[in-house]
């Protein structure tokens, strides 16, 4: 051996070397570490691991999350737990960097979603708020009704063959029928599946195992984005539904890009309408080729389908449970809708004040998303909870802490609609940070907010319902980004009302 070193011998000095290196890593983060001087347990300091092991194998990030900051106070390893820190991170004026490891493209292309920093989001965005305004969404809420008409008349016939349904499924399958629908004009039509078990429902599911592993290993990531997508196939079966799905999106938009006019003959304005008509074009977040266009495309799925339905399906099971609520909500959308065969609209639902705070307690018991949206401190430093906190800190703060905060809602871990009723509620929506707050805010709300006021709407004003052998306490999920549902079936015996 060179140097005159045996093999076990320079294994053994690697070996040392390695030990030694982490060791004094571990005692530079626990003593000498900038950020040494906030609380938190011993193992979150000495090593990013720990974070590690909380998502991928103990899988209790957040009840984690609310145990340390019970032991060690509002700020535990720059993650925050006093609400009002919410809206001091997510501030309008604080345009600070996502964090790379959590928001980094897998991909050649980028969404508005991985863009790290805000100027070069907020061309994306501003398109894309304008694509999704609150006045096209109330033009495109047919598409939404529509999608809800296919999915009532499903579980209408679930119910004729003497089944209950899978309420989980049913609204995961109504969310992607409707965001591929609105975004594309070319909805997958997952409803149509056999009790509501879409390949393409049950893929998307399985691929968010995968993107919580890419979070931690950067370099299974950039495998990954090389991979052929058959290859990914075989090394998961499961992902077949995910790469069939892809490789629609990719082959709509080639057309497109192939033949521009064909978009003259879309049946209403899809998101390519947007996003290739946009006037700027020296500006490089707006030059979409193929890659950009792909991957927003992409985000938009992921991001407008499973938000929605988790938070339809917590909503809808909780009031079904709860008798009160029920026969409260039945009872409003009986005056305001009496004809059953009338199509409800969404600027009418919207006013009324019962359903209003369904839609918003079940934004708050689902969250929305359940990571904290990690964001990167600037270089001059900033002051967060009244602590200053030096620049290149990475800082994020999950809604739950917010939306399970007992000083804001008090009894918070129950479904409560009446607590957005009466004059003190509307301090409340500060607190309401489903969609998020600040920059980098989400920007499918009002189509988000339509799909939920007609899925509630009619699903209380078409159906008697009952559980079938379910209640809320089967709601569990674990912290996947979006709150990734590990109970059963959430199968519901809903019988069609006949007026
Ligand atoms: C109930 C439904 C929804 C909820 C609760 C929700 C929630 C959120 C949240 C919390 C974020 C911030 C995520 C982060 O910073 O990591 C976000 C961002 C985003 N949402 Fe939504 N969303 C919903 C529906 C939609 C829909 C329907 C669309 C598409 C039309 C959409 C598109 C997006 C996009 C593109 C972003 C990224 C914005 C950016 O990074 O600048 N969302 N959403």
């Amino acid at each position: 051996m060179a140097a005159g070193l045996s093999l076990f011998e320079l294994v053994g000095t690697l070996a040392v070397a390695y030990t030694a290196w982490t060791v004094s890593t571990w005692i530079y983060n626990v003593y000498f570490h900038p950020l040494a001087k906030f609380p938190g347990p011993r193992m979150a300091a000495m090593t990013a691991h720990w974070k590690m092991w909380r998502y991928l194998v103990a899988k209790d990030h957040i009840p984690k999350m609310f145990e340390v900051h019970a032991q060690y106070g509002n700020i535990v390893r720059l993650h925050f737990s006093d609400p009002d820190a919410y809206n001091e991170i997510y501030h309008p004026s604080r345009r600070w960097l996502k964090d790379e490891r959590l928001y980094g493209s897998l991909v050649n292309g980028m969404s508005t979603w991985n863009f790290l920093d805000y100027s070069s989001a907020k061309k994306r965005r501003e398109i894309l708020l304008s694509h999704f305004s609150r006045k096209s969404i109330i033009e495109l809420q047919h598409l939404v009704q529509d999608r809800m008409d296919i999915l009532c008349d499903a579980i209408s016939r679930q119910y004729e063959a003497g089944k209950s349904s899978d309420f989980y499924h049913a609204f995961k399958c109504f969310s992607l029928d409707t965001i591929t629908s609105v975004c594309f004009a070319k909805p997958v039509n997952a409803t149509d599946a056999p009790d509501f078990k879409a390949p393409i429902v049950m893929a998307m599911d399985e691929s968010l195992n995968t993107l919580q592993v890419f979070v931690f290993f950067k370099l299974a990531r950039t495998l990954a984005a090389y991979m052929p997508s058959s290859l990914l196939v075989v090394m998961n079966k499961a992902l077949q539904g995910y790469v069939d799905f892809r490789n629609v999106l990719s082959k709509q938009i080639k057309e497109i890009l192939a033949d521009p006019s064909m978009l003259s003959s879309a049946p209403h304005p899809i998101i390519y309408h947007s996003l290739l008509d946009y006037k700027d074009k020296n500006a490089a977040a707006t030059n979409m080729g193929f890659d950009d266009l792909n991957e927003e495309a992409f985000v938009l799925v992921f991001a407008g389908s499973d938000t929605t339905s988790n938070t339809a399906t917590t909503g809808v099971i909780h009031a079904i449970e709860n008798r009160r609520v029920y026969n409260a909500l039945k009872e409003e959308l009986m005056t305001a809708w009496p004809v059953l065969e009338e199509r409800p609209r969404y600027e009418q639902l919207e006013k009324l004040p019962y359903l209003t705070a369904v839609v918003k307690e079940s934004l708050r018991m689902s969250h929305g998303i359940v990571t904290p949206p990690i964001r990167v401190v600037p270089y001059e430093g900033t002051t967060i909870s009244g602590r200053a906190i030096p620049a290149g800190t990475v800082v994020g703060m999950s809604a739950c802490m917010v939306h399970w905060s007992e000083s804001v809602f008090p009894n918070a871990r129950t479904f409560q609609p009446e607590r957005w009723l009466g004059s003190a509620a509307k301090e409340l929506d500060t607190y309401l940070v489903a969609f998020s707050k600040g920059p980098r805010a989400c920007v499918g709300i009002n189509l988000g907010y339509c799909e939920l006021y007609l899925a509630i709407a009619n699903i209380f004003r078409r159906f008697d319902m009952e559980l079938d052998g379910v209640s809320t306490a089967d709601l569990t999920w674990i912290d996947f980004y979006i709150p990734l549902h590990t109970g059963p079936d959430m199968r519901v015996f809903a019988k069609p009302v006949s007026s």
